[in-house]
């Protein structure tokens, strides 16, 4: 594995690939490496030639600066883990390669709809800092392909909008993969770590909660089933920001369901400082 620190080197050598017609994946993270973003990792493999992993942690994406402090920092296991996984180039800038004008400057994209609701709602910006972080990646990377999480639902829609407006949809792919969880169901994330022993063992149960409402689903008003889960993760000790069913295709609020549209419910919740998402199509 080949690693670069500097975004015109890396671009560079790429180029000097593609003339050689070498197609190219990109799996962008923020670190901290698990088993789900390994999974992504062998996705690209059997898409890609040349895998490019990023590691950056990202500061505009974090509307609480606590949480850009506290976010774990493992590269030596990224990067033995990258080297076994078969990457090919681990791409590892600093802030001010990124942000070579400074993180302040004033950027923005016109995301819609998306970024008003649920995470974009508790998270105010954080998809703003999204799409500038992958913008600049997709610019240096230019991959044929990108993989990412459906762990991440909203951000997924959030990258596919992006790659529209800035015409990247013409010349990169989008590839999206299933979450990875553990034993007992819990959605594996780098902020898993953050959990001490009582806490890990309470996380499951915003999975299971997920699996209750799926179960439960019928035709009709959608509000008991939310009320009901968010009812049973505050009582486990939860701080829940918001339960929801949503169109799979736009995550448009659901209330009403005919039995026919193609539904995801998706979740976010604390558990002490930690904030836990996860998402499951009904
Ligand atoms: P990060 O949280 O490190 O996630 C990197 C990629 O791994 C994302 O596409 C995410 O959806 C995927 N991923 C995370 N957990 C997963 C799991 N359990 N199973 C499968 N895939 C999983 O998402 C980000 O970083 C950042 O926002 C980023 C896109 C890199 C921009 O900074």
């Amino acid at each position: 594995m080949i690693l670069f620190k500097k975004a015109t080197e890396l671009s560079n050598h790429l180029d000097e690939q593609r003339k050689k017609g070498i197609k190219t994946g990109f799996v962008p993270t923020m670190g901290a490496l698990h088993e789900g973003h390994i999974s992504l990792l062998k996705q690209a493999r059997k898409v890609s030639e040349l895998i490019i992993c990023s590691i950056f942690v990202n500061p505009t994406q974090f509307n609480d600066p606590a949480d850009y402090k506290k976010y774990p920092v493992t590269i030596e296991k990224d990067i033995y883990m990258l080297e076994s996984a078969g990457c090919d180039i681990l791409f590892l800038p600093d802030v001010p390669e990124m942000y070579p004008h400074g993180t302040d400057e004033n950027i923005h994209y016109d995301l819609g709809f998306i970024e008003t609701i649920l995470e974009g709602k508790y998270r105010p910006g954080h998809f703003q800092g999204v799409s500038r972080v992958v913008h600049r990646l997709l610019e240096i990377v230019n991959p044929e392909d990108i993989f990412i999480g459906q762990k991440d639902y909203q951000q997924c829609m959030v990258i596919k909008k992006l790659l529209e407006l800035t015409g990247m949809d013409k010349t990169t792919r989008i590839h999206i993969s299933p979450t990875l969880r553990e034993k007992d169901g819990l959605a594996m994330s780098s902020r898993n770590t953050r959990l001490d022993d009582a806490a890990r063992q309470l996380a499951p149960a915003i999975y299971q909660s997920l699996l209750q409402l799926k179960k439960n689903l019928r035709p009709g008003n959608t509000h008991n089933l939310t009320g009901n889960a968010t009812t049973f993760l505050t009582q486990k000790g939860f701080k829940v920001d918001y339960i929801a069913i949503a169109d799979a295709g736009n995550l448009s609020p659901v209330d009403q369901w005919d039995g026919k549209q193609k539904l995801v419910a998706l979740t976010a919740a604390f558990l002490g400082d930690v904030r836990l998402i996860d998402n499951i199509l009904l």
